[in-house]
């Protein structure tokens, strides 16, 4: 989605510069593996994100949404976007989607029983990792678990506005990039 509203996508292939599947061990969860989108996944994340969406926003019709997902998803791939899925064993768990070009952070959604575990953040790190010039995305602006954990990210507010299609408002953030990182 912008991140803003669930507009979602995947592509099966990893990219040239994919490292291997990546194991990340968190604190607070089982390790997850972070791999490309291959077909197998595709029903079990749409699955996620309607979940997902429908804790986060009660008010709106996810379940309806499911055929525009697997569409955007499609649209995604096809446009070279980066689509990763953090697998906990052969579940998947939430998933990830990322423009190497632009750092455009398009989806990030996590099923609910993996909120609070560190799947989110393992996925972050995966986006970070293939856009490390920066990233930026749109989210809801009532959407304070979202904004909360992309602050916890390292991200920040660049501006404000509202969704294109629902006419909801939206706040912009960004990742401003790894250069610096290492830099004291
Ligand atoms: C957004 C999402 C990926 C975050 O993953 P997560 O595992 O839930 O995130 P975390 O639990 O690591 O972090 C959430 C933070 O928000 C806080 N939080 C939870 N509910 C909150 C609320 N109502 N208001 C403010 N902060 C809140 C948590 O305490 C936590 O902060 P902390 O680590 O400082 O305690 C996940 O919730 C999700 O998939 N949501 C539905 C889809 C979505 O909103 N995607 C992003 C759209 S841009």
């Amino acid at each position: 989605m912008s991140a803003s509203s669930p507009d979602p996508s995947a592509r099966p292939s990893a990219a040239p510069d994919d490292p291997a599947p990546s194991v990340v061990a968190r604190e607070r969860a089982p390790a997850v593996a972070i791999v490309p989108l291959a077909a197998e996944h595709l029903s079990a994340l749409v699955d996620l994100w309607v979940a997902s969406w429908a804790k986060t926003m009660s008010e709106i019709d996810f379940e309806a949404r499911r055929p525009w997902l697997v569409e955007h998803i499609g649209r995604l791939e096809a446009d070279g976007v980066a689509i990763r899925v953090a697998l906990d064993g052969s579940v998947p768990m939430g998933f990830v989607t990322v423009d190497p070009d632009d750092g455009h952070l398009d989806q990030l959604c996590v099923a609910p029983d993996g909120w609070g575990k560190g799947v989110a953040e393992a996925l972050v790190d995966t986006a970070r990792r293939l856009s490390p010039a920066g990233l930026h995305l749109a989210v809801n602006a009532d959407n304070r678990r979202a904004i909360r954990f992309y602050q916890r990210q390292g991200f920040v507010e660049t501006g404000r506005g509202s969704n294109s299609r629902s006419g909801l408002p939206i706040v912009f953030m960004a990742w401003p990039g790894s250069a610096g990182d290492d830099q004291t």
